[in-house]
């Protein structure tokens, strides 16, 4: 089922959220079906449960010839119930991100260019992946709202933020 998604200056978008305690569970794979439903419905290249009202730490992405990123690198479906990250050095790059739950705009986001995320998968089978790019990007994203993080608080400069209609302008200037 396709999902409202909230949307920035929603509280439930700044609460810490809870870990998942029991995997598998009929009820964890039916938040799992809506999250995907809704994710792929809008296009996104991911989505959080907070993202849906739903204060539990899982999270979605896939990008696939997404026309939201059309020069993105195929990410491949996942599902991660309670991830964990570790970044892999200290190399930062910046690229430009947007976000589902601030629609229309875009900002330029540093993210740990190299990292190793773990987790679990609906089956309760574990996952582990040693990722960089726009992978490593994506799951940066998604992470930060099960920490009430999102993207915009991020940005280091605000002058790389604006609307994706008019920042052609901006990604030149760079
Ligand atoms: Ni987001």
């Amino acid at each position: 089922m396709i999902r409202a998604v909230l949307r920035m200056g929603d509280p439930r978008l700044l609460r810490v959220a809870e870990p998942v305690s029991l995997v598998p569970d009929a009820e964890l794979d039916v938040l799992i079906a809506d999250m995907l439903d809704t994710m792929r419905a809008l296009d996104g290249a991911g989505l959080a449960a907070p993202q849906i009202g739903v204060g539990l730490r899982v999270v979605v992405f896939e990008v696939q010839a997404n026309p939201r990123y059309p020069l993105a690198e195929p990410v491949p479906l996942t599902v991660l119930v309670n991830p964990e990250i570790t970044p892999l050095g200290d190399e930062v790059a910046e690229d430009w991100e947007g976000c589902l739950s601030v629609p229309g705009l875009r900002g330029l986001v540093p993210r740990y260019e190299h990292i190793r995320y773990r987790g679990l998968a609906p089956d309760g089978s574990a996952v582990e992946r040693t990722v960089s790019g726009f992978h490593a990007r994506v799951v940066q994203h998604e992470c930060d709202h099960l920490d009430g993080i999102l993207y915009p608080r991020r940005i280091e400069d605000l002058a790389w933020f604006g609307y994706e209609a008019e920042i052609a302008g901006l990604r030149e200037l760079l």
